[in-house]
């Protein structure tokens, strides 16, 4: 028993905020952002949209794309940092607007590898025969928690989601995945106030403490030697060699960060998805966003080996690696 892919889906909102207007923002500038990042332009949700409207369009797009109906759905995973309320989950809001009574709805939180973690989780139930049909969602608004006053983290992030559904199959499928973490490194990607630890107050407010706090160097650092790793073990474990893979899709933090990572893995920049100089770094929505934009745009054939690869906030990373058997599509 295999999980099939069965069907894709992405939204992002329409606002576009450029390189030149952040220079009107913040001390930056153009050409710092895109020879450090890759990045020229990132989607902002306006005020009246939150995460699970965004969650909510590109999961109805990955149900109509796999042709299944909601009350199919056994499971729905969605992955975010920035879900609509500390509680209820984001994806009972998903359960109750799509009207998928039969599934099951929790949020999970892995940071930038929340995605990854999700199909991790997906297979699980699937291959132990529990479920048939699961949606998987990344979904963010990190512009809400972006502090557009902070030129080191302000130019890095959007707001968007994607999302998947993963069905039992015959035929492969998710060949292999890894999950893993180092909360040593926990302070260095951190949303510092709103929790239980410093809860919301005047101070924490004032103190601009309930936005996003990166020591980026560090991050970087660490995602390059981790991507790189997590990769090898994966393919070791589908039996394939860097070579073989026909498309990676790594998360969208950084170009440099995703150029040294697929020049220690040998792989060339004509087999690597890159879509971060349109949408910057939007956390768990990135790899599947991707992914959907890949697939949509032709990028996939059935037959190829695609390699999922992603780090974040936790420290977390994750990768996977999926013999496509979805039909060509094109926009
Ligand atoms: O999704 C997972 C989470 N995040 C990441 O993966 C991010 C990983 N890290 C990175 O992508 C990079 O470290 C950054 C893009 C965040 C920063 O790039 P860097 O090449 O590591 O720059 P830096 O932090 O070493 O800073 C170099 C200089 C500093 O100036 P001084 O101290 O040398 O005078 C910064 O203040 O660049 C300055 N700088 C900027 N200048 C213009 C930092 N941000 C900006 C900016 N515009 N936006």
């Amino acid at each position: 028993m295999y999980s099939v892919l069965t069907g894709l889906g992405y939204a992002v909102p329409d606002r576009v905020l450029t390189n030149v207007q952040l220079e009107q923002m913040v001390d930056t500038d153009n050409e710092w952002i895109v020879q450090r990042t890759g990045i020229r332009e990132r989607r902002i949700a306006d005020a009246s949209t939150a995460t699970s409207d965004l969650a909510l369009a590109a999961a109805r797009s990955a149900l109509a794309d796999a042709g299944v109906s909601a009350a199919e759905v056994d499971l729905i995973i969605v992955a975010t940092v920035t879900p609509d309320y500390a509680f209820p989950a984001t994806a009972c809001l998903i359960q109750r607007e799509l009207g998928a009574w039969n599934a099951a709805a929790f949020d999970l939180e892995a940071a930038c590898t929340g995605f990854i973690y999700g199909l991790g989780i997906a297979d699980q139930f699937i291959r132990a025969g529990t479920y048939r049909t699961i949606l998987v969602i990344g979904a963010e608004t990190l512009s809400r928690i972006t502090d557009y006053t902070d030129r080191n983290t302000c130019v890095l992030f959007g707001d968007g989601a994607g999302a998947a559904v993963l069905r039992a199959g015959e035929e492969p499928g998710l060949l292999g995945l890894e999950i893993g973490a180092d909360g040593r490194g926990g302070e260095l990607l951190v949303l510092p106030a709103g929790g239980s630890r410093n809860p919301a107050s005047r101070e924490t407010v004032a103190a601009r403490r309930h936005y996003i706090h990166m020591a980026g160097r560090e991050v970087f650092k660490f995602a390059v030697k981790i991507m790189e790793e997590s990769a090898l073990r994966v393919l070791a474990r589908a039996g394939l060699q860097p070579g073989e893979v026909d498309l990676i899709i790594p998360h969208q933090a950084n170009a440099r960060i995703i150029d040294s990572a697929c020049k220690r893995l040998g792989i060339g920049r004509d087999r690597v998805y890159v879509n971060l100089d349109r949408y910057g770094n939007m956390s768990a929505a990135s790899i599947p966003v991707a992914l959907s934009e890949a697939s949509a745009r032709g990028k996939l054939k059935p037959g190829d080996y695609v390699l999922l690869v992603g780090f974040g906030g936790g420290l977390t990373w994750g990768a996977a690696v999926i013999k496509w058997n979805k039909e060509a599509k094109h926009d």
